[in-house]
Order: C-alpha cells, then structure tokens, then sequence
C-alpha cells in the first residue's frame, strides 16, 4: 500500500534510471495521467452499479457481484477510491469511499481471516495516509493487526491462513504483514514486527523451490510446526507456480525489504522476479498467463481448455512490485525493473485489457482469473487488479516527476 519510495533509494537511481524514462516513448506522464483521470470516470460508473451495503468484487456475463464486508477483497474498492482521490483531489470518490468504510470497519474485530491487511490495510491505511486524520482511523487499524496477530502461532512460526485443514498457510498471507509492519509504527508494539519478519522468514524457508517459485500452500502441524503437504489451491496442479502466488511473494519480499532494510527480503525478490521475467511461458506482452505452468498441461488435463488465460491482477501487481523495487537497486537492473514495469503498464493500457467507458460493470480492466479449480471468476475484472493498477500508475508519476 504504501507507495511512497524511500529518499535513498531515489537518491540511488535518480542519475541513471530517470533519464532512461524521459527517453522511452511508449508510457509517459501524460498517457499515466490520461489513464488515471479515465480511472476516475469509469469509477464512477462502478459506483452506481454497486449494491448498497456491499463492497464491488467482479462482474460477469452483464451482473455486477458485489461481496460483505468479511470477504478478503472488502477493502480494494474504497482503497481505489482513494487512491483516485489522491490524484484528482475529486471529495466525490472521497465520500464515496468514507461511506464503504463504514460498513467496513466491523472487521477489525474479524479473527477468522488471515485477509485483514488487504480488507483494513489498503482501505484505512490508505485514508489515514491520505487524509492525515490519525484520530479517525489510529484505533481500526491497531484493533484490526491485534485481531491478525491472534492468528499467529509460535510453533509454527506463521500466521494461519485458513481454518480448515492442519495449519495451512498460504503464500498470499505475505500481503498481510505490511499491515503488522504498519501497526508496529503506528504503536510502537514491536511485538506485530516481530510476527510479520518471523512469518516472512518461515516463508521464505518453506513456501519456496529451488528455482524461487512457490508452493501456493504450506499445511503445518500445529503441534509440532512440522511439514504436513505442500500443495495448491488455485493453481493448475501442487507443483505449479500459480502465477498471482508469485506475485504476491514477489510484491510481499520487496515490501518486507522497504519495511525492515534487511538486504536479504531484496536479494529474495530479485530472484523472485528473475523466475517469473525470464520464465519460457512468459508472454511477450508480460501479461502471465494464471499459472506459469498451464501452457504445458497436457490435453488431458482437466484446466487443458484455460491452458492459455492470462491474469490481468497478477501484472497489476508486478508492475507495481517492481517500479518500487527500481528504486530499491542501481544502474541497468534498476532501469530493467523500470522498462519491465513500464511494459506491462502501457500494455494494461490498451483496449486489449482496459475496458472502454461504461463497459466491464465500471471496473477498469479485463481479463483476470480469480480460481479456475474453483471455476469462479474465470476471465473477468476483478477489484483488486484494478487496485494495484492504479497503485502502480501513481507510482510511476512519483517517479518520473
Ligand atoms: N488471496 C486470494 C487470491 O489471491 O485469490
């Protein structure tokens, strides 16, 4: 969430990555801005087709599904709002997204969900961030990470993710962790940092693959914090690298590193990007299919059909991952990460993934994939791709300014 880049870290590419960026031709701050202020438009739309009371998730075949606030992408609608607020300075999405607060702010007593740094984080982080008001927002926020960190267990070093199965702990729970970081900050309790790095570093240890891809679940002993199965959930098969997992490793270990300086969460994400960028399935727009594996599956596969289905929300978010990761290294892999990032964005841009005004149930861009074990959200926008695409865009103005 945070997308403000650290000083030193602009200080470090400032001479070599931003003349490259006044010399590419493709995004530039005025079709960044066009898109963002097109944002704001096609918002607006979503928010009249919105169901009062809910929070949008996705639309389908002409019907917009909206969800409770308890479902883990409750926050990425008024966390979209506000971050077309900060650029447009527009009170309409302002009050648009205090309204969607409101209902949501019940779950900062929600112990059941590992999700609470997407649902509050990206949500109320942002308006205590963008708003200033500390006072309205202090006390969400700190109830919500102590509601997290009752999910945290000292056997096995992690948060639990779900509450069926052993302990299972799912790669996506890295997310969460800028939430702890966060409350650690915000209360001077070192007590949710010290959750967040150790949950980081079981992680690290036991999520991963000798070729820096991940296992989308991790099912502990709770007893003994011993390995029970590796597995997956979402992706093509237990083996697989589900491309959004590894997006989600990728934005979390680059977040941990901005978070905590330890040179180790960098290294981590570096090779991270290095698996999914240079991976032989990698499409030439940089646009991942739903799974780095699905392109191979055999025909008798039972997902052979979606072989080839691209997911819009896991290049939302490795744009954005990386554009911050460009001020976090120097020279040419500061300006690769940059022109990757850059690619994906302009790519996003066109009619291929941005939905024309007024279509797409107001959502901004097309073509994600929620679960296709699940057969749910198959092909279709989903909120929280457009949330990390507009993050990515103001992250991209903040650097070429
Ligand atoms: N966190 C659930 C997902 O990425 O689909």
């Amino acid at each position: 969430m945070n997308r403000s880049i650290c000083a030193f870290a602009m200080l470090i590419c400032a001479a070599g990555c931003l003349s490259n960026v006044s010399a590419q031709d493709k995004l530039n701050a005025n079709l960044v801005n066009k898109n963002l202020d097109d944002a704001v438009k096609q918002i607006k739309v979503l928010a009249k087709q919105s169901t009062e009371g809910m929070l949008p998730k996705t639309y389908d075949k002409g019907k917009n599904f909206d969800s409770e606030t308890g479902w883990w992408t409750s926050g990425f609608y008024p966390g979209t709002l506000l971050y077309l607020y900060e650029h447009s300075g527009d009170t309409e999405l302002l009050e648009l997204a205090k309204q969607k607060l409101k209902l949501l702010e019940k779950e900062k007593l929600n112990t059941t969900t590992h999700d609470l740094g997407f649902m509050l984080y990206c949500s109320f982080g942002n308006a205590m961030r963008i708003t200033g008001d500390t006072a309205a927002y202090r006390e969400i926020l700190l109830t919500g990470a102590e509601s997290l960190a009752t999910r945290y267990s000292p056997v096995t070093k992690a948060i639990r993710s779900w509450d069926f199965d052993n302990f299972p702990v799912i790669i996506d729970n890295m997310m969460n962790l800028e939430f702890l970081n966060s409350a650690s900050r915000l209360s001077g309790d070192r007590r949710f940092y010290d959750i967040s790095v150790t949950h980081a570093n079981t992680t690290m240890k036991n999520h991963y693959r000798k070729d820096y891809s991940c296992y989308h679940v991790v099912d502990y002993n709770p007893k003994t914090g011993g390995i029970v199965k590796k597995k997956t959930n979402q992706g093509a098969f237990d083996e697989s690298a589900w491309a959004r997992g590894q997006a989600w490793g990728l934005y979390g270990y680059t977040m941990m590193y901005r978070d905590t300086k330890n040179k180790k969460y960098l290294s981590f994400a570096k090779k991270i990007a290095k698996y999914m960028l240079e991976h032989p399935n990698m499409p030439d727009d940089l646009i991942a299919y739903w799974d780095f594996d699905a392109p191979n599956l055999p025909e008798d596969s039972k997902y052979a059909k979606y072989r080839h289905y691209r997911d819009v929300s896991t290049a939302s978010l490795t744009a954005s991952a990386l554009l911050e990761m460009s001020t976090m290294v120097k020279g040419k892999l500061s300006n690769y990460y940059l022109k990757t990032a850059e690619t994906i964005l302009y790519n996003l841009s066109t009619a291929k993934y941005t939905a024309e005004y007024g279509t797409n149930g107001g959502y901004l861009l097309k073509h994600s994939v929620g679960s296709i074990p699940h057969n749910s959200e198959v092909d279709v926008p989903l909120t929280y791709a457009d949330y990390y695409y507009v993050e990515a865009l103001l992250r991209y103005k903040d650097l070429i300014k």
